[in-house]
């Protein structure tokens, strides 16, 4: 499996299996969490625009996924759910390619904030350095949020700088 060489291209029902199987590899997931992403993917397939996928791939082999939507009842928020990249091939870059990709095509859909939800555990370290490599401020904490002491992170970044703080029409 290479790393460095591979495209972005929508991640279709032929990879339902390899995206389980590299989101349960990552070593993060509960199992619960594991068939959400699926879930989302199945729900993407069936045409929900609520939950958009973009796969690297290296060759038909799928090596990374992200899956985004738009945050219901904001103007022009936008979540991140799932960003995975296979154990394998991580600290390559892919992660970032997929990051940007999502990020351009938001600001060409005109979207505003992305917003990302991940943990406050020791195993998450990675992911965090991750985001803030990639420009995400920790916006707000909330302390036990999924267990006792294993905190919700909430990591933003505007889109649009120095817009975000403008009045509402
Ligand atoms: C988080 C994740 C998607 C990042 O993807 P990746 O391809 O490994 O990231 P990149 O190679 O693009 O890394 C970009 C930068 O992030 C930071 N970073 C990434 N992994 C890091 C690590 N293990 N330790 C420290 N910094 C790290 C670095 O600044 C890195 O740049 P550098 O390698 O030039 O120093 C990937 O590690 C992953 O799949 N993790 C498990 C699943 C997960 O946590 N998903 C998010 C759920 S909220």
């Amino acid at each position: 499996m290479s790393c460095s060489l591979h495209l972005l291209r929508p991640v279709g029902r032929a990879h339902r299996a390899r995206l389980e199987q590299l989101t349960r590899g990552a070593g993060l997931f509960r199992p619960e969490e594991v068939a959400t992403a699926v879930e989302l993917l199945d729900e993407s397939l069936a045409g929900d625009d609520d939950y958009r996928f973009v796969g690297a791939f290296d060759g038909d082999q799928l090596i990374g996924y992200a899956c985004w939507g738009p945050t219901p009842g904001t103007v022009a928020t936008s979540d991140l759910y799932w960003i995975v990249v296979d154990r394998g091939c991580q600290r390559s870059g892919v992660g970032s390619q997929l990051l940007k990709d999502v990020e351009g095509r938001l600001t060409a859909d005109g979207r505003r904030l992305v917003v990302v939800e991940t943990s406050s555990r020791d195993d998450y370290d990675a992911t965090r350095k991750f985001y803030e490599a990639r420009g995400y401020t920790r916006a707000a904490t909330i302390p036990g949020y999924y267990a006792p002491g294993d905190d919700l992170v909430i990591y933003t970044k505007d889109l649009t700088p120095g817009d975000l703080a403008r009045t509402a029409p």
